[in-house]
């Protein structure tokens, strides 16, 4: 007899805080990095990994609790998750649920592989990228980031 296995909740609802839903399955990690949040920070983390999706095959959920990210923060996200989902939470009800949108610009989120570029000297020079059709363009020395953008993730 085939009966359907029983739905398994993974993670917990949170009380209050951030749900990062939908993310790119095997993207979770980056996410994070992305978000500067290490092991070594103190938030309540729940991660979720390739579980399955009603509208995706596989997806990725990070809950980060007593936590409300910022929209400007969350868009940095849409280059390695452009359907991740933001939902805040308060009192475990969503308040708030919005995609994330690719910024045109990115300010030391992503290190500029030319090791010559004024954004990888001495001089207090945060990398600036420009988000165009091809990728990510340095705004100092116009070096093109085309792919496997995770990789460069300061
Ligand atoms: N969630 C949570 N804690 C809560 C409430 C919701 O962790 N107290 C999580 C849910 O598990 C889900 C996400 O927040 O991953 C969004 O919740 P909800 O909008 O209720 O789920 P869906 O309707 O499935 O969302 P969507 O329509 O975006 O797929
Ligand atoms: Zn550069």
């Amino acid at each position: 007899m085939n009966e359907a296995p029983p739905r398994q909740l993974l993670v917990s609802p949170i009380k209050n805080g951030t749900v990062i839903d939908h993310i790119t399955a095997g993207e979770a990690l980056n996410v994070l990095k992305i978000l500067g949040i290490t092991g070594t920070t103190s938030e309540r983390l729940s991660i979720a990994t390739n579980v399955v999706s009603r509208d995706m095959r596989r997806k990725d959920i990070v809950k980060i609790e007593n936590r409300e990210l910022m929209t400007e923060e969350v868009d940095r996200i849409a280059l390695i998750a452009p359907r991740a989902t933001i939902n805040i939470i308060r009192e475990y009800r969503v308040v708030e649920k919005k995609g994330v949108e690719i910024p045109s610009v990115l300010i030391g989120v992503v290190r500029c592989p030319n090791p010559g570029c004024i954004s990888n000297t001495d001089e207090p020079i945060e990398s600036r990228f420009e988000v165009v059709e091809k990728g990510l363009r340095c705004y100092y020395c116009d070096n093109l980031i085309t792919r496997d953008i995770a990789r460069h993730i300061i």
